[in-house]
């Protein structure tokens, strides 16, 4: 890899603007994530963060804007080649195959990463999910929300990408199993993956990240870092109504 490419952020965003039909939903916003970075990205509902992840990874049918993948210029590109330049993407609802087992869910994701780096070996996901090692013959209909959601997380770690995009993992799970999985967030991001990550549980995000990103109606409205945001009591009642 140039040393141009390898000092370029994982993810660079500018002036993204998103649409559904003629609904216009995000209204020129700019996001970045740097190598080995963590960053939250909160907001209320419907203000437009799923569909910012989705225009960075080449999901959102339509939307206009500059996309940058480790210095690669990637908008206009279908997912699955964004996808290979080192992004993993745990989608809201459960990214996993309902009938396959859980072993082969995560060996139909494995994959070298950009570089040919194979960092997340088999072995290596199920010590971070030793829940997991208990279920490699289930299928994948058969785990608890928690469970799909571990798999869904380790399925992505499979790829051995640069940076993990994370949106919603925890909704609706309990929390001792919300606690594990981020513990787990924590885990890989001390071992140096950069992680982008949306959660209405506002508190683990801005403890899990570097820094964050507030969007409101499809714009950022404040940008800096997770400690400072997680003791603006004033900002936080504003854009999250806490
Ligand atoms: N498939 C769709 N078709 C039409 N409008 C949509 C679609 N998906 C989302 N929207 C609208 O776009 C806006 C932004 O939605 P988005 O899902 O990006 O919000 P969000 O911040 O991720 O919300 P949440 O916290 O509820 O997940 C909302 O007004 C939503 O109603
Ligand atoms: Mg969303």
């Amino acid at each position: 890899m140039p040393p141009a490419e390898r000092a370029a952020p994982n993810l660079l965003a500018r002036d993204i603007h998103g649409f559904y039909g003629d609904s216009h939903i995000l209204h020129g916003v700019d996001l970045i994530v740097g190598r080995g970075e963590s960053v939250g990205l909160l907001g209320r509902n419907g203000m437009g963060k799923s569909t910012l992840i989705k225009s960075c990874l080449g999901l959102q049918a339509k939307m206009s804007g500059e996309i940058k993948v480790g210095g690669t210029r990637v908008d206009g590109w279908r997912p699955e080649r964004i996808a290979r330049l080192g992004v993993a993407y745990v989608p809201e609802g459960r990214g996993i195959f309902s009938s396959l087992s859980v072993l082969e869910n995560l060996k139909v994701a494995a994959r070298r990463g950009p570089d040919g780096r194979q960092d997340w070996s088999l072995d290596r996901v199920l010590d971070l999910f030793p829940r997991l090692v208990e279920r490699l013959g289930n299928g994948g209909a058969q785990l608890s929300g928690g469970e799909q959601q571990m798999l869904s997380i380790g399925r992505a770690l499979m790829t051995n990408p640069d940076l993990l995009v994370i949106d919603e993992v925890t909704e609706g799970l309990a929390p001792l199993v919300m606690r594990e999985i981020w513990a787990t967030v924590d885990r890989v991001k001390e071992a140096g993956m950069a992680c982008l990550l949306v959660d209405r549980n506002y508190r683990s995000v801005l403890e899990s990240t570097d820094r964050c990103y507030f969007m409101e109606k499809g714009r950022v409205v404040w940008e800096g870092a997770s400690p400072e945001a997680l003791a603006d009591r004033d900002m936080l009642a504003r854009y999250l109504g806490v």
